[in-house]
């Protein structure tokens, strides 16, 4: 409820900046809530134990699989980690029920520069959809060397490939929101020019 209202309030504000969104301050709070969960999202801090539903997974899935590619070219795989030993050696302690999904392309995962960007945005499209279904997500680049020279095999990528990035989701604790978990921004005006 609290992050609901949060992000009301996170949407009249930046309807009402200079700039934002350009020419946005003309929409309202409704026409802006399709754009709460892009706006919003924050990256998990903690985790609460329990189950990520077949529904829920297939759902992040479909919105990894269908996001934007070079030429869509698609180049990515996408690997689902649930087993304990396996998910210990990627991210220690997680808590019961969480899940890693790990976005992998061909080549080493450093210097295949085109599909590494459209992995990152396959990426994101995981991250959000979770976090659109209410669920924790965050991502993570720390692990990928552990991934890229000890666990290729075990994880059964396909021949030739390397993990970019991986995105660990789970259910979210009671009491955490958008205003405990935020971090801060650059201001648009910092970040955004106009020609
Ligand atoms: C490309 C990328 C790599 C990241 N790698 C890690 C990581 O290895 N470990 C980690 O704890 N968080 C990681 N994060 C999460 C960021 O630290 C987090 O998104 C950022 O601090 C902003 O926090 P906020 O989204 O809660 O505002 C990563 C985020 C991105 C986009």
């Amino acid at each position: 409820m609290k992050k609901q209202v949060f992000g009301i309030i996170t949407l009249l504000l930046l309807a009402c900046m200079p700039g934002f969104g350009r020419g946005s301050s003309q929409l309202g709070a409704q026409e802006l809530a399709g754009a709460e969960t892009i706006i919003n999202h924050y990256a998990a801090g903690n985790f609460a134990a329990g189950e990520i539903t077949k529904a829920e997974l297939d759902t992040i899935l479909a919105a990894g699989v269908r996001s934007p590619s070079a030429r869509n070219r698609q180049p990515w795989h996408f690997t689902v980690v649930r087993n304990r030993t396996l998910l210990n050696q990627i991210v220690p302690n997680m808590s019961e029920g969480n899940i890693l999904i790990i976005i992998s392309a061909s080549g080493d995962g450093k210097t295949n520069g085109a599909e590494i960007l459209d992995c990152a945005l396959a990426t994101q499209s995981i991250y959000l959809a979770a976090q659109a279904l209410g669920l924790g997500s965050r991502i993570y680049t720390g692990p990928m060397d552990t991934i890229n020279t000890r666990l290729k095999g075990d994880l059964g990528f396909p021949g030739g490939y390397s993990a970019v990035a991986l995105v660990r989701i789970g259910r979210l604790p009671p009491g955490v929101d958008a205003i405990s978990s935020a971090s801060s921004r650059k201001a648009p005006d910092r970040v955004v020019t106009y020609k």
